[in-house]
């Protein structure tokens, strides 16, 4: 059998062929730009990023003002694509790109290791990253997901850390990445205290009677 189109049919299908390719071209470079390269390079020394409290936050795709608007806002917000959020070196989160998983509020979790040549990304996930000490970054996070978008601090709804803040700054101070540590009085015995407790196992033995 022989099709016949006729002037107004060849004319709708030249229509749609112009519509569709239009489209997958319009797409394109829009989905190229909005996927983020993660790599050890995007991580650095701790101090060069912006301090919120006692935690540094920065973001990958420029919206530092962003970040912080929602790092400041007193009744929480949702952290813009791209922000990173690090209270010690070594743990990173960094917001992804909007569907990129949804249980974790597109939040990626990285477990890093930190000398003086830079960073390697050990761990890196959504739901399943373990830290050093054997806990799960989504499972303690996660009681912080309403009004705070999985962000901690304290009174957010996640149980408390046996590291304070003394120990965490000292941390910061002597990120290796930055050059030569700059120790406040008391951070050295700070540090002392965070590794024997680390030693002796009670961020672990903490973690057991946790879960
Ligand atoms: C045992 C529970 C627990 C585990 C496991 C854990 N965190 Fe946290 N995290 C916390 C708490 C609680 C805070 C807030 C501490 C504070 O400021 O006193 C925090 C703070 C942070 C912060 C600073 C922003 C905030 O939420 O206050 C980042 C970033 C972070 N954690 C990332 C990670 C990453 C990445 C991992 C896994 C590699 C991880 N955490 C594992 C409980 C945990």
């Amino acid at each position: 059998m022989k099709i016949v189109l006729t002037t107004g049919q060849w004319a709708m299908i030249l229509f749609i062929t112009l519509i569709s390719s239009t489209a997958s071209y319009a797409a394109t470079p829009e989905a190229a730009s909005a996927v983020m390269t993660i790599d050890e390079e995007s991580f650095s020394c701790i101090r060069e990023m912006t301090p919120v409290r006692h935690f540094y936050v920065d973001n990958l795709l420029g919206d530092i003002e962003g970040t912080l608007a929602a790092a400041n806002s007193p009744e929480g917000a949702v952290y813009p694509t791209g922000s990173v959020v690090q209270l010690v070196p070594t743990e990173v989160m960094v917001k992804r790109e909007p569907g990129t998983f949804m249980a974790s509020g597109d939040w990626e979790f990285f477990e890093l290791e930190v000398n003086e040549s830079g960073s390697t990304i050990v761990k890196r996930g959504f739901v399943d990253v373990v830290n050093r000490f054997g806990g799960n970054c989504f499972a303690c996070h996660a009681p912080a997901k309403e009004k705070w978008d999985f962000i901690c601090e304290s009174g957010h709804g996640c149980e408390p850390i046996p590291i304070n803040h003394k120990m965490t700054g000292a941390l910061q101070r002597s990120d290796p990445r930055c050059g030569p540590a700059v120790l406040e009085s008391g951070d050295t015995m700070a540090l002392i205290k965070l590794k024997a407790m680390v030693g002796i196992g009670l961020t672990k033995k903490w973690l057991e009677d946790l879960f």
